[in-house]
């Protein structure tokens, strides 16, 4: 029977998990890589299309070429970073549809309805980068997302001639705890959600 995770685990996930902007030297393996994307790619997408794909920035060269498309402080976050995920999605996700959900011709739904896809592809690659930075906390990294870039600019630079778009950025590493952000408070239950 499944339980409720420990309270050093929610802690862990949530309660005290913080946003880092400042990263120790401590490297990510590409085996740790590996393994946050096999947790991620179990949280629920719709049709199980799997729109999210993502690429890892570790060198030199390729953060030179993401730092280009990005302003302000989030250049030195990304400069300090071990590894800086560019979320991303592919428009024509639709293509793996046949083996991903083979219940019924979902594929059919998407090649001639651009709108579809385009939506598709960005609610569900936003939903999985959620998964994506829950897998990064839960087996002890940290992450520091960004959308503070300009999206033309990255996708000319890492998928010009292809079919996918960046959706946002998230830097992953170990962060220094010394140098989080002031707490943002959170909005209460009451104010959110309602019980109908
Ligand atoms: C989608 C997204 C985009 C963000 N963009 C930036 C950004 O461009 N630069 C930055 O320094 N922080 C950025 N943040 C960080 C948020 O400000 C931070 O997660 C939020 O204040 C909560 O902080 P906490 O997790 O420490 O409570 C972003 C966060 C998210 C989820």
């Amino acid at each position: 029977m499944r339980q409720s995770l420990s309270k050093e685990s929610l802690q862990q996930l949530f309660t005290e998990a913080r946003t880092h902007h400042t990263w120790t030297n401590k490297p990510v393996s590409d085996d740790t890589l590996h393994a946050i994307y096999d947790l991620t790619k179990w949280g629920p997408t719709s049709v199980n299309a799997l729109p999210m794909r993502i690429v890892f920035v570790k060198s030199k060269q390729h953060k030179d070429k993401l730092t280009a498309c990005v302003s302000g402080s989030n250049v030195g976050q990304i400069n300090e970073a071990p590894v800086t995920a560019i979320i991303s999605m592919d428009t024509k996700f639709y293509n793996y549809l046949p083996t991903l959900f083979p219940a019924f011709d979902a594929k059919a739904m998407f090649t001639s309805n651009a709108a579809a896809s385009e939506s598709t592809a960005f609610r569900n690659s936003s939903l999985q980068g959620a998964y994506f930075m829950l897998a990064v906390r839960s087996l002890g990294l940290d992450v520091g997302p960004m959308s503070g870039f300009d999206n033309a600019k990255a996708d000319e630079a890492f998928f010009k001639g292809t079919s996918w778009k960046s959706n946002f950025l998230c830097n992953s590493g170990y962060g220094d705890d010394t140098k989080v952000f002031p707490r943002g408070p959170r909005l209460s239950f009451e104010q959110t959600c309602k019980i109908v």
